[in-house]
């Protein structure tokens, strides 16, 4: 059996032609042809007036929560569980992010969690689709209008997701998505922002280059802002993966549909949701052993490496972490299911080159370490 990796990319010779074509013609004549066609496609699939492609999500969070006017003493409110991306950028101005508790069902922003954590200095809402899961987004949407603060999606795991018939990123004033070397869709690295709000897409295009108006005046510039242009080589092999989406989502969608049937017999285990509502683009598997398995993430990982599986753990509380000094005994009182799930939680291999024998393979694997093979 090949060896199995816990996450890459599906790179085909459509990839590698796209690729060589950009770097002949994506110089002189085009030298962001790529960048901006990608952008077109990308907002018109997910029926969104303005994209913005950057060097990744990161930046792309951090350009959007300056343009929203994001600023020191600023509070933010984000999931506890989450990659420190949806976070760091909250950090970066100044700003405190405010770790809110994630549902039991979905994984993703509680919605009363969130009531309770918004106070008069609360100044954006970011919700995260989970691994390709849905936050509860009519509870969150009607939260953040009550309150008139703006919310934001981190799409960065959900391509190919949709919550009642709309696509994932289509949520909130914008949403971002990643196109890191292990996502659905890649650019090695790469982010984009949505929106369909034209002033705050205006803004973002001066800040993301220099504070330059886009089409204006030579080495003219209004304001002292990033640089977070993107790469037209980068944007051509985002551009030409996008032009296989459904293939790549499908690729993902089988690995979720594979563990749920080939563990079907396992009780007490839950895999990513799927309410009817929801379609999960499924960019990881993850999996929570019940509690009647006594079984903690460190614990499951080592014994399924042992047996040649390849796993990774479920996202820390980032109150937990060293990244974010005392909070830890605040917050896992407060945040009882982040704590908890996290806590027995990991993620399946989900490279999109994994064979129907790997999967048969991880998934005796986890029998196994439960006892039940
Ligand atoms: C939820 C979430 N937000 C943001 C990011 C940041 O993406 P990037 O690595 O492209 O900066 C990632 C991915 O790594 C992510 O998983």
């Amino acid at each position: 059996m090949k060896p199995i990796y816990v996450a890459g990319p599906s790179i085909t010779d459509h990839e590698r032609k796209v690729v060589a074509e950009a770097m002949q013609t994506g110089w002189y004549e085009k030298p962001y042809y790529y960048c901006e066609e990608f952008q077109k496609e990308f907002a018109r699939y997910h029926d969104r007036k303005f994209a913005v492609m950057t060097p990744n999500c990161t930046t792309s969070i951090h350009l959007l929560l300056t343009c929203l006017g994001v600023g020191e003493g600023d509070e933010v409110i984000a999931p506890d569980c989450t990659w420190i991306a949806s976070v760091a950028p909250i950090t970066y101005l100044k700003a405190v992010p405010i770790f809110c508790d994630i549902s039991e069902d979905d994984w993703c922003l509680d919605p009363v969690s969130l009531e309770s954590c918004i106070t008069s200095k609360t100044k954006a809402i970011i919700a995260v689709d989970l691994f390709g899961n849905m936050p509860k987004m009519d509870e969150i949407r009607a939260i953040a209008e009550k309150h008139g603060i703006p919310l934001i999606e981190d799409a960065a795991e959900a391509l190919g997701s949709t919550y009642k018939g709309t696509k994932a990123g289509k949520f909130g004033r914008a949403s971002v998505f990643s196109f890191h070397r292990t996502k659905t869709l890649t650019t090695g690295e790469g982010g984009m922002l949505l929106t369909d709000d034209e002033e705050l897409y205006n803004r973002c295009m001066v800040w993301r280059d220099h504070g330059r108006r886009p089409g204006g005046a030579l080495y003219y510039n209004y304001e002292v802002t990033y640089k977070y242009m993107p790469f037209n080589l980068q944007a051509a092999l985002g551009y030409a993966q996008f032009q296989r989406v459904d293939e790549l989502v499908a690729i993902k969608r089988w690995h979720l549909r594979m563990y749920k049937e080939l563990l079907a017999g396992v009780e007490d285990i839950t895999f990513n949701a799927e309410p009817a509502h929801v379609v999960n683009g499924a960019w990881i598997t993850g999996l929570v052993f019940g509690k009647s398995h006594r079984l903690e993430k460190g614990r499951a990982i080592e014994e399924l490496a042992k047996l040649g599986v390849p796993a990774r753990p479920f996202f820390y509380p980032l109150s937990s972490l060293p990244a974010f000094p005392g909070l830890l005994d605040k917050y896992s009182q407060r945040n009882k299911n982040a704590y908890d799930i996290s806590a027995r939680g990991i993620n399946l291999p989900g490279a999109m080159n994994l064979e129907e024998e790997q999967l048969v393979f991880i998934c005796e694997g986890i029998k196994k370490i439960l006892g039940v093979a």
